[in-house]
């Protein structure tokens, strides 16, 4: 915790983290998840300085402090969490948390998997992280437009609301190409994202920019196409209905139970808050008459 003090030292502390000789001796799964040389370079890079992805890193260390007590008392929060997670396989031996932050799906995850790999490019956040002391979670700071691992090392990857702060004219296409490049064959990819929903619009909520929201600088709400359109194939879930929080007792678990059996349905018809889009990392299949490979 003294070394997490000094924000000189907490940037080392991180920067070393990505360091291949120093991830081999701290966890046994550090073999598979060895950095690639090509994007190694990037961990000394001045975050802020390699362009934006939409929001800014300074904004999420801002945030940090307070985001968990604001997400954790928000039952559609916490079903999204839920629902985002359950798609990874219990017993994955190991899994990434893309955009973790201060940790509300690492959490989550932490109980259902071996090892969790968290990423995030804010410092601020990933210190909120550490100090919840999780035991099988490793946390890396690093952009996901250029993450430091090797291909298919992850048996399954949750990005759990984070692509919408990322702007769509490449960026989103970027981070989720490296997710596929991480992810193992037969892997899961679990993604969450902000839902430009019929209510929101009814509202007058912006689809893209600064979303009304105190500290956040950037936001692009998808409709169910410009998510089918990142992610093509991908069964997607309309999750997330606070209109339905205003019954009495219909708290998260009632969200879940609503979001299972009628998702899909509410994704294509521009309902719940979030949308959930699972994508399975499948082995392509050999074509008729062609020899197999080996
Ligand atoms: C709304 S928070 C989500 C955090 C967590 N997954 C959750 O659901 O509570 C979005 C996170 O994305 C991270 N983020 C945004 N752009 C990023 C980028 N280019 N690379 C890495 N992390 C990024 C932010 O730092 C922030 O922690």
């Amino acid at each position: 915790m003294l070394l997490l003090s000094n924000p000189c030292r907490v940037r080392r502390f991180y920067e070393n983290a990505m360091q291949p000789e120093r991830l081999k001796s701290s966890v046994p799964i550090s073999k598979a998840i060895r950095l690639s040389s090509r994007t190694y370079t990037n961990s000394s890079m001045n975050l802020e300085s390699t362009g934006t992805t939409g929001s800014a890193a300074s904004v999420w260390d801002r945030e940090a402090s307070c985001y968990d007590a604001a997400r954790q008392a928000d039952p559609v929060y916490r079903s999204c969490i839920h629902l985002v997670v359950r798609e990874i396989p219990k017993g994955t031996a190991l899994c990434l948390d893309a955009g973790c932050g201060t940790g509300l799906s690492t959490l989550a995850l932490s109980a259902r998997c071996g090892t969790i790999v968290a990423v995030d490019y804010s410092l601020g956040s990933l210190q909120i992280l550490k100090s919840k002391g999780l035991r099988n979670v490793m946390a890396v700071q690093a952009d996901l437009r250029a993450l430091p691992f090797k291909e298919s090392v992850f048996g399954g990857c949750v990005c759990a609301n984070t692509l919408q702060h990322f702007t769509p004219d490449g960026s989103q296409h970027r981070a989720i190409a490296e997710l596929e490049r991480v992810t193992r064959q037969n892997g899961v990819i679990s993604v969450s994202v902000h839902h430009y929903s019929k209510s929101k619009r009814k509202d007058g909520w912006v689809k893209e920019g600064k979303p009304g929201q105190a500290g956040i600088d950037y936001i692009f709400r998808f409709t169910h196409d410009d998510l089918l359109t990142l992610l093509p194939g991908s069964p997607i879930r309309g999750v997330g209905y606070y209109k339905l929080l205003t019954i009495p007792f219909f708290g998260a678990r009632l969200q879940n139970v609503l979001a299972t059996l009628l998702g899909r349905i509410a994704a294509l018809t521009g309902h719940g808050h979030m949308l959930i889009a699972v994508l399975s990392r499948r082995r392509p299949r050999a074509q008729k008459g062609s020899a197999v490979r080996r």
